[in-house]
């Protein structure tokens, strides 16, 4: 079905992030000419934000802001306030205390605020942190993060000379690892259970043969483009294939799903073997993912018939993956059980699982907030602001949720003393 007012509400972007994005759906379209028109759609997802240079995120797009007019399109918790970097600080500082480590290594840090709040928080509390090594997959990113801790650390160059960038894993790492909004932007497989029958979603091009198995091709879901520029390009759409013999453990889960209602879901390998390698390098420490996401039997649920998939443009969120590539994020909800057991298969200890708002009031956020003055308006009240969509049920508090690994390390953090939901996973 077209619905050409489909995308009419979101801005258009200029001309030259069009031409941006029509070189990267060149280099996609060719992708799926090359797999026989058919592309699974974790690799489309992973073209789309990391193909060098052209990538959502190894491009030049603005992504974390606060409005639209200043070219972003979507704010992370440490874009919001200090106070979440302060809070993670004191967290960090209790698990490089309980694990006697001295290291910390963030993983696709942002434009680099939540590792500056951190390092001057661990330093306001006295607490040793050699070095803190971030991961970053993008050079554009990098340089941000490198920009925004200079500032930070201008009066300090002790505390700046301690970060380093790594753009692949280390082999071996002891401390504390975290990652806020990581795992969500991990490349998902989709699959969608139309008339009873189970299918794998993948992208082709209108006028290709989307291969054997094809069923269902919906080219007419990719919309007129709102730009004439773009009427010359190539047009992505959906093509979904029979899943003829699933593996067993597909198998199982998609067999989970209650119902023979029409029903499309993701699974993200990558996020769950970016957990399993980030532990079996770990030595001794702690591991800290934040996120969006449930438990696998909240994630399956029959009533969440549509997945979780979504995009983020100019700060509107729909579900089209197929517009402006390279210019808009897509991203999915994590299965916290992939991840719980994928580090369990790792040999790590879950240290614990809960709520943001739980994780964050554990570790001090409300006593942070009580020792600003309310009469400071200016300062009080922003930062009131974000504590309260930070912890919010109606807003991050809820559905954002943080997973805690240890190995090596006795005892529990403080940060999941109180509503540890483990045994939801
Ligand atoms: C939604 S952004 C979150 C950025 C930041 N942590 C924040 O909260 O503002 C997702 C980030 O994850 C990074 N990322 C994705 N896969 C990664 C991986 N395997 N290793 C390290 N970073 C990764 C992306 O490059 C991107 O910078």
């Amino acid at each position: 079905m077209v619905n050409s007012n489909k995308h009419d509400s979101l801005p258009v972007p200029g001309p030259a992030a069009l031409a941006h994005s029509q070189t990267l759906e060149a280099l996609i379209a060719a992708a799926i000419v090359a797999g026989d028109g058919w592309l699974p759609f974790d690799r489309y997802m992973e073209l789309a934000l990391y193909a060098p240079g052209l990538g959502y995120y190894s491009g030049g797009s603005t992504k974390f802001g606060w409005r639209a007019d200043d070219g972003s399109d979507f704010i992370t918790a440490p874009e919001l306030s200090p106070l979440f970097a302060q809070t993670l600080g004191q967290a960090v500082a209790q698990a490089l205390q309980a694990s006697g480590t001295r290291a910390v290594m963030e993983f696709g840090a942002g434009t680099g605020k939540l590792a500056a709040g951190i390092l001057a928080t661990l330093d306001a509390l006295g607490v040793q942190c050699e070095r803190y090594t971030i991961v970053e997959l993008s050079g554009e990113l990098r340089e941000r993060q490198q920009a925004t801790l200079a500032a930070a650390c201008a009066d300090n160059p002790g505390r700046l000379a301690k970060v380093d960038w790594l753009d692949t894993l280390p082999d071996h790492f002891d401390g504390v690892m975290l990652g806020n909004e990581v795992l969500d932007a991990m490349p998902v497989k989709l699959y969608q259970r139309r008339a009873g029958v189970w299918h794998e979603r993948g992208v082709t091009l209108a006028g290709l043969d989307a291969g054997p198995g094809a069923a269902g091709v919906d080219l007419e879901r990719n919309l007129a483009p709102p730009d004439p520029a773009l009427s010359s390009q190539p047009r992505l759409g959906w093509a979904d294939r029979v899943i003829a013999a699933p593996a067993p453990a597909l198998a199982e889960l998609l067999a989970e799903i209650e119902g023979d209602h029409d029903y499309l879901t993701e699974t993200c390998d990558a996020a769950a073997a970016f957990t399993g390698t980030v532990l079996q390098l770990l030595g001794r420490g702690v591991l800290l993912l934040i996120d969006y996401g449930f438990p696998r039997h909240e994630y399956l649920h029959p009533q969440r018939s549509g997945g979780t998939l979504m995009c983020h443009y100019r700060h509107r969120a729909h579900d089209d993956p197929f517009l402006y590539p390279g210019l808009q994020d897509i991203t999915a909800h994590v299965d916290f059980t992939a991840i719980a057991q994928a580090g369990l298969d790792a040999g790590a200890d879950l240290l614990g699982y809960t709520s943001q708002a739980r994780f964050l009031i554990n570790s001090g956020i409300t006593d942070l907030l009580g020792q600003l003055d309310p009469r400071d308006t200016q300062r009080f009240l922003p930062a009131a602001n974000a504590v309260q969509k930070l912890l919010a049920e109606s807003e991050m508090g809820e559905l954002f949720k943080v997973i805690g690994f240890s190995r090596g390390v006795d005892g529990r953090l403080a940060s999941f003393e109180r509503g540890d939901r483990s045994h939801a996973l």
